[in-house]
């Protein structure tokens, strides 16, 4: 097939900066010397958009299948395609301008400053100066990094939190329609991730990005991803559904064990307040907003030992209440397709 240049297929796409659909079909990789595949006859479809998370334990085949999308591994056999475009017929190298990689270990260029390091795309891209200074400055905004104080800093200098900020920016440089993520946050302390997911998710809203996420750990998957796909040995897709459809019905004891403990009340963190049937208000009851999930609800109710906690807008109007029963009634009730609560 003679090669044509991401230019003319995935950029044009990119032109108004939202997500193309991704589809693998029947993606075998085998790696020289090994007796068994490493991922084997993995199929999904993903729509323009999504933010899909892989989750699976390590080992089971994630970097792999993740790694065939840009082709920094070539598939043994099957095909991928990125809005309908077969991958292997574009150029490796100009495929990969065309898709934001973020890996757990960074990899920022140590020898170049932050500016540059979120530049080099637009750079190898042909960007004149001025519009990488100012796709630069706008990114690290973005990322809460002031370009003023960071820009001109090199990598060594800055925590590792702020380090994988500057990683998201880079691999958001060029505006990609597509971006994979390996285990991102992966290397973070609890508190720098959960602020990185809470950073992620909001940017995300935002742009849109068709995103392919790795991850072990299935409460991230549960609180980023639009779809998760539950993977277990040599890729195989255990199931693949909305969150909330995963934790309400397992497809199987190897997703039950992935899910563990606590399922009723990891499904409350994706159900908004709002959601739920609302009482009349309570007087002198807490109050939670309304901003907030059944989770945080039910947190404030058993922390205060009362029957029913008020839900209030921000400026301080309540708008009814909420009791156990009604918590409760709504893992019934709730259609599964909440998006993740930013
Ligand atoms: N370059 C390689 N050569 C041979 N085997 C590999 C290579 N990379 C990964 N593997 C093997 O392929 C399997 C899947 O690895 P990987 O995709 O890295 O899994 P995960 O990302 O889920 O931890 C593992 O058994 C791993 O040892
Ligand atoms: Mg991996």
């Amino acid at each position: 097939m003679p090669e044509v240049t991401a230019n003319e297929t995935i950029s044009a796409l990119a032109g108004e900066h939202r997500g193309v659909s991704i589809e693998l079909d029947a993606v075998t990789k085998t790696y020289p010397g090994q007796p068994q595949s490493a991922v084997a006859d993995f199929s999904m479809r993903i729509e323009p958009g999504q933010l899909v998370m892989f989750v699976g334990p390590s080992g089971c085949g994630k970097t792999t299948t993740m790694k065939m999308v840009n082709r920094i591994i070539e598939p043994s056999s099957g095909s991928i395609r990125i809005d309908e475009k077969d991958v292997l017929s574009i150029n490796p190298h100009e495929l990969r301008r065309h898709i934001g990689y973020v890996i757990q270990q960074i990899g920022l260029f140590p020898h170049m400053t932050i500016a540059e390091n979120v530049g080099a795309v637009p750079r190898l891209l042909g960007w004149d100066k001025a519009r990488t200074a100012a796709r630069v400055e706008e990114l690290l905004t973005t990322v809460q990094l002031d370009p003023r104080t960071f820009a001109h800093r090199f990598p060594r200098q800055l925590s590792g939190g702020q380090q994988q900020r500057v990683g998201v920016a880079r691999a958001l440089a060029a505006d990609p329609p597509v971006m994979l993520m390996d285990e991102p946050f992966g290397a973070t302390d609890p508190i720098t991730r959960e602020k990185l997911q809470a950073e992620f998710l909001r940017l995300q809203a935002t742009i849109g990005k068709t995103i392919i996420f790795v991850t072990h750990d299935f409460d991230e998957a549960i609180r980023l991803g639009d779809r998760i796909a539950v993977l277990s040995e040599r890729s195989q897709i255990e199931q693949f559904d909305t969150p909330a459809k995963i934790l309400a019905n397992p497809a199987n004891d190897y997703v039950r064990s992935f899910i563990g403990s606590g399922s009723a009340l990891k499904r409350l963190t994706l159900i908004p307040v709002t959601s739920a049937e609302l009482g009349p208000k309570a007087e002198g009851a807490p109050c939670v907003d309304e901003g907030a999930t059944l989770r945080d609800a039910l947190d404030l109710l058993v922390l205060n030992g009362g029957d029913r906690v008020n839900v209030s807008t921000a400026d301080g109007r309540v708008t009814g209440s909420l009791t156990h029963a009604a918590i409760s009634a709504s893992l019934d009730t709730v259609a599964a397709e909440h998006r993740p609560v930013v």
